[in-house]
């Protein structure tokens, strides 16, 4: 390959912290508040703004540049008619006098969760009212997060979707980051990577009070098989650990891997369940997801989980949007669901047709089969000098790994969202760039 990387020096900047969010120089005039010292541990910005920083950088430097983004993973197909149609609907009822509903319920309309339980949790003995619909996933780990407090000892795949580290970070569950290794103190880092097919070694995982574990995995792609997912509900058990299980792109995986955690026997009793509409039925600006608690799983003084995770339900969201509510109810009825599988499809294609790039310039890509996401290594190399070197010569957005965790620094990740004529535009600027 001819491929020269820039010099390591455009490593994620810390914040600044005499400037707003914005960029903006703060007023001399200062408060008597202090800061939360756990927000001061944060090493970086989060990472999708910080690439989003990026982008607008790059477009101030290049304005006749076409970029082409395969960095956050956001849907970019129109919603299907049905659902589009049953949120309109359901919008312009709001106007009128036998339409209009003011709050619902804080978990969601029965409908919704009925809908949930059936469609992804058929046979596995999930109930209705184990269904917390939300606002999205996002919104559901920081809301685990505060239902756990700072006291848990918690463990991550590394690398992992950034919001599990960085919402530890800020609830007090860690240390300082070592600045070394980049792990921060009091983090149990489960690294997966080629050396290991993707699945960590829990034979050396120390015990913690909750495991995140996501399948697939965001960002390797890597689903965990029938065998793998068994051991790590053992190793719950064996444990007493609680499990925080990801499943937002559980719809992509097509290789016979289980797509709930709970399809293990067992699981219901040590695994809380974490999934979204943004990747399988295109939600990303909707928003709607929903976390399944089942009955069965207890505190050490036998307390239900459940009833304090109702609790924070109501006292910290007051439900998720009727109108988004509409449209996932919709986006589960039997056309709706055929249409928006069809668009999981047609993202499933372009994650083949990067895939089939990247194999064809002799890299190792891994990922884009059961997930929408590849994870493609540059031994020896820095994520953020690769990210940097790929969006300078072919005005392609991709996402450096070292932002999902230290074991990411040699990778980078590629989203396979997109418009089919961008993926194939990107697939020849990449072989003009890598061959
Ligand atoms: C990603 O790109 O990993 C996610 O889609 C971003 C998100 O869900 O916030």
């Amino acid at each position: 390959l001819s491929f020269a990387f820039m010099p390591c020096k455009t490593i994620l900047q810390p914040r600044a912290s005499i400037k707003t969010q914005d960029n903006e120089n703060v007023t001399s005039y200062r408060t008597k508040v202090a800061r939360n010292p756990t927000m001061e541990r944060l090493q970086y910005n989060y990472l999708f703004p910080e690439i989003s920083a990026r982008e607008a950088q790059h477009v101030k430097k290049y304005p006749n540049a076409k970029v082409i983004s395969l960095g956050i993973g956001d849907t970019t197909e129109p919603l299907p008619d049905v659902v589009a149609l049953s949120m309109a609907n359901y919008a312009h009822g709001l106007a009128t006098p036998t339409g209009y509903r003011g709050y619902g319920a804080e978990q969601g309309s029965k409908e919704l969760r009925k809908a949930i339980a059936e469609t992804f949790y058929k046979d596995m003995g999930i109930q209705d009212t184990e269904v917390f619909v939300s606002d999205g996933a996002q919104c559901d780990i920081s809301r685990l997060q505060l239902l756990f407090g700072s006291n848990m000892s918690i463990a991550v795949q590394d690398p992992i979707f950034p919001a599990y580290i960085d919402s530890s970070v800020i609830i007090g569950q860690t240390g300082d980051v070592e600045t070394e290794s980049g792990r921060y103190q009091n983090i149990e880092y489960m690294k997966c990577g080629p050396q290991n097919s993707f699945f960590p070694d829990l034979s050396k995982t120390a015990r913690t009070d909750i495991i995140f574990f996501c399948s697939p995995n965001n960002p390797t792609g890597h689903a965990a098989s029938w065998e793998q997912l068994e051991q790590v509900v053992r190793f719950a058990q064996e444990n007493g650990s609680i499990i925080v299980y990801d499943s937002a792109y559980a719809v992509y995986i097509t290789d016979g891997s289980p797509r709930s955690i709970y399809e293990i026997p067992g699981a219901k009793k040590v695994a809380i369940e974490v999934s979204s509409f943004s990747k399988i039925a295109g939600f990303t600006g909707v928003r709607l997801g929903w976390t399944v608690v089942p009955k069965e799983l207890m505190y050490s003084n036998g307390f239900p989980v459940i009833n304090d995770f109702n609790r924070i339900v109501c006292t910290c969201f007051n439900g998720a949007s009727r109108i988004a509510q509409a449209g996932g109810l919709a986006s589960l009825s039997k056309e709706g669901f055929k249409a928006v599988i069809s668009l999981v499809d047609y993202y499933k294609e372009n994650a083949e047709i990067l895939l089939e790039t990247f194999k064809s310039l002799g890299l190792r890509a891994y990922g884009g089969v059961n997930a929408p996401y590849l994870w493609v290594h540059f031994p020896g190399s820095n994520s953020w000098d690769v990210f940097n070197e790929i969006l300078e010569k072919t005005h392609i957005i991709t996402v450096p790994g070292s932002g999902f965790g230290p074991a990411g620094k040699e990778f980078i990740r590629v989203t396979a969202f997109g418009h089919r004529e961008n993926i194939l535009q990107a697939s020849d600027r990449l072989t003009s760039l890598l061959k």
